[in-house]
């Protein structure tokens, strides 16, 4: 995508954001008169509420009046412009002018640039992968920028995130029959290539020599091989390095303790953590940012077979510590329990972040718009909580109080992997992958079950979200910033 910046639209697609605020009468007013436009039709018709699209004419040009609501919110300009470009892109032509001259964008502790630049780009990903009759749906190759000051830079980033997170819903959204955990390995192959990072995978045969037991025991009845992957990028100059896990599992059928039809289809998104955390280190490296990132992903698909782990077995863990597997469908925490003790014992992060489609009861306590946050670290939980309120991707804290180890109590193993209690899964899943963070000091985990495959405007069923790139970007620019 090729970006301009200029004082007045060139283009004959035209785009404005507006705010519904106090001012919002006297910037239309404004507007207005630069538009050769009739103020009282359109304050008649147009309110700048959140994702309002209101398409005027004027001299031969289309203006998309394009509402953004009350707030100057990062998360929430991308998402309106996120919304417009998905349902209007067929109209963009080649090129299309956003005239942010309308908005007071000033004083704003964010770029106003890069979320609409990466609001547009989003709305430009096709879901469509698998469709015979595929048909161009935007040929939209430069976006102009119109407004004082604005940063050829920041919108640069906005177009760079963008591709990631449409890069990010193609990775969540395709099928499992596709995604096998060795092509997401050449995957991440790929972005390493592109993007200066360093790339370690690990096979079937060198995860065991590894001593990665209870990823290996998770991916026992799959026809797949599991897959160890390790990216990592590291600036000439850096203070801090940032671990990164993400839960790879391509499919989830419970294993064993098999899970119920309905919806079993959604399952192909249990490597949504994966995708997020690949997307997220990507960013870094593409923004070159001061700060080094390991990521960690273990990949493997949980299938039902005869070789697969039963419900009973004892399992052993790159710890050493033998795992009583209750349900086999708890098998999230078994392959991060193995991937955050190696990314910590090996690379001796500062922090130590995962992110992972873990427990359907994050959903029962936060449904749809926040991920449960889990950290002991004050610090950490606030720098969390502030990207996730800036980009929107929220998060909320839950406990990892010591009266929920009650529930990893085993008889015959050092732990068990479920409670058989349906209370509380979502901490004491947190409480299990705590074992095997061996008490790092800066460890947060966030269940991102209920935020990374949702229902919304842009499909008919559900799909991909991108959720936790941005926020990890956010978190990790703010950190490289006061790091340094
Ligand atoms: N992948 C699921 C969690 C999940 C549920 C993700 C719904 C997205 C939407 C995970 O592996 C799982 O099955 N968790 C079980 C754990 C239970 C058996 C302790 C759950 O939460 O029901
Ligand atoms: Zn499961
Ligand atoms: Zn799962």
């Amino acid at each position: 995508m090729d970006i301009t910046i200029a004082q007045a639209p060139s283009n004959g697609c035209v785009v404005v954001p507006f705010l519904k605020t106090s001012k919002v009468v006297s910037n239309l007013q404004s507007f207005c008169e630069v538009y050769h436009l009739d103020i009282s039709f359109v304050n008649k018709h147009f309110k700048a509420e959140a994702k309002q699209v209101f398409l005027q004419d004027s001299e031969g040009k289309v203006i998309f009046l394009l509402g953004i609501g009350n707030e100057a919110n990062f998360g929430k300009i991308v998402k309106a412009f996120h919304s417009f470009s998905h349902k209007n892109k067929t109209h963009f032509g080649e090129a299309i002018s956003v005239d942010l001259r309308y908005v007071e964008h000033g004083a704003d502790p964010f770029s106003w640039e890069e979320a609409a630049v990466n609001g547009l780009v989003l709305g430009l990903y096709d879901i469509g992968a698998f469709k015979s009759d595929k048909q161009e749906i935007s040929h939209i190759q430069a976006i102009e920028l119109i407004g004082e000051g604005l940063s050829q830079t920041n919108s640069q980033i906005g177009v760079m995130v963008g591709n990631v997170q449409k890069a990010v819903f193609d990775l969540v959204n395709k099928p499992s029959n596709y995604k096998t955990p060795q092509w997401v390995t050449s995957y991440a192959q790929s972005i390493s290539k592109e993007a200066s990072i360093k790339f370690t995978a690990f096979d079937k045969k060198e995860c065991l020599d590894l001593g990665l037991h209870a990823l290996l025991a998770v991916g026992q009845g799959s026809p797949v091989d599991p897959s160890f992957v390790l990216l990592e990028y590291a600036p000439d100059t850096y203070t801090k390095t940032v671990g990164l896990v993400g839960k790879g599992v391509t499919f989830d059928t419970g294993g064993v303790s098999i899970k119920p039809s309905t919806n079993m289809h959604m399952m192909k998104s249990d490597m949504a953590g994966a995708a997020a955390v690949l997307g997220a280190i990507e960013c870094v490296a593409r923004a070159k940012l001061p700060i080094r990132i390991v990521a960690a992903v273990p990949l493997t698909e949980n299938s039902v077979d005869a070789n697969s782990i039963r419900p009973g077995d004892v399992i052993s863990s790159y710890l050493g510590k033998t795992i009583e597997v209750i349900d086999t469908d708890a098998e999230g925490r078994l392959i991060l329990a193995d991937a955050l003790a190696y990314l910590n014992r090996n690379f001796k992060p500062d922090y130590l972040v995962d992110l992972a489609t873990l427990t359907g009861a994050v959903i029962q306590a936060l449904g749809y718009h926040a991920a449960g946050v889990f950290s002991t670290n004050e610090q950490l939980l606030s720098g969390l909580a502030k990207a996730g309120v800036a980009s929107g991707e929220k998060v909320w804290p839950l406990p990892l109080w010591s009266e929920y180890e009650e529930d990893l109590k085993s008889d015959v193993a050092d732990l068990r992997n479920y409670s058989n209690k349906p209370v509380a899964n979502a901490i004491s899943a947190a409480k299990f992958l705590e074992v095997f963070t061996e008490a790092h000091p800066a460890w947060a985990h966030i269940d991102i079950a209920g935020v990374a495959f949702a229902d919304g405007e842009f499909s008919s069923m559900r799909s991909a979200t991108g959720y936790g790139v941005r926020l990890l970007f956010d978190w990790l620019t703010n950190l490289s910033e006061s790091e340094g």
